[in-house]
């Protein structure tokens, strides 16, 4: 399984990855996850990227490029990988068709997780990570048996620094304007498939398995 999630901030994309990559064992590759990692440690490459991130801008395409080519050789994503907020350019997306056709492993399909708009300032405003799993909650969507499960087992209930509105809107204004035409690139390579990807996260994940095939 060799698969990209598209999809606007907020769109569900990290959600379903982490359900699929506990179901099926193919690696979750987030980038944005990478560069917050990179923030964490504290590198001077962190420090640049974390400016870039709250301002809900784009790391550039060189740099993404050398992010993910290292860590599709990883030996984890030999067998498959489920590639998430990448590629989010077209020359991403260019970059990565010439990046696994070095490699004669092409992408099985690019999945878009298709929300509206409306719904996805609640989502991210509302959206909470475990500090100790990792698991993605929402003040909004969970129940409080899962918020109070957290905290219970010693976990804190993190909200992520560009999860502010106005950072969240310069985000969905850059998914706009420079990762909306990668569904156009996948469309005319007829690998593109669309979920919708509003009502709850088990339907919206039998949806995606469907569309997986
Ligand atoms: P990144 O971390 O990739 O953020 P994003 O694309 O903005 O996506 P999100 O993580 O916000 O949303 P998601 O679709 O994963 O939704 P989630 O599942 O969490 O990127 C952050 C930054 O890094 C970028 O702004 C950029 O600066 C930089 N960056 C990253 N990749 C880059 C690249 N390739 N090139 C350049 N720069 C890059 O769900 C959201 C919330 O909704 C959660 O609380 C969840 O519980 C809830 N939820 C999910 N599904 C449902 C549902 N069905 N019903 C109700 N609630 C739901």
């Amino acid at each position: 399984m060799r698969i990209v999630l598209l999809g606007a901030p907020g769109s569900g994309k990290g959600t379903q990855a982490k359900k699929l990559q506990d179901d099926k064992g193919v690696p979750h590759i987030s980038t944005g996850d990478m560069l917050r990692a990179a923030v964490a440690a504290g590198t001077e490459f962190g420090a640049k990227a974390k400016a870039i991130m709250d301002a809900g801008e784009l790391v550039s395409d060189d740099v993404m490029l050398g992010i993910i080519r290292e860590r599709l050789a990883e030996p984890d994503a030999a067998d498959g990988f489920i590639l998430d907020g990448f590629p989010r350019t077209e020359q991403q997306a260019q970059d990565l068709e010439d990046l696994l056709a070095d490699v004669g492993a092409p992408l099985d399909r690019a999945i878009l997780m298709n929300v509206d708009f409306s719904v996805l300032m609640k989502r991210l405003t509302g959206r909470r990570t475990c500090s100790k799993t990792g698991k993605l909650l929402n003040v909004y969507y969970s129940s409080q048996d899962e918020l109070d499960a957290v905290t219970a087992a010693g976990g804190e209930l993190v909200q992520r620094e560009d999860d502010n509105e106005d950072t969240i809107s310069n985000r969905l204004n850059v998914y706009r304007a420079q990762t909306e035409p990668v569904i156009g690139y996948y469309e005319a390579k007829g690998t593109l498939a669309a979920v919708e990807a509003e009502g709850s996260i088990d339907e919206v994940y039998d949806r995606l398995l469907a569309a997986i095939g």
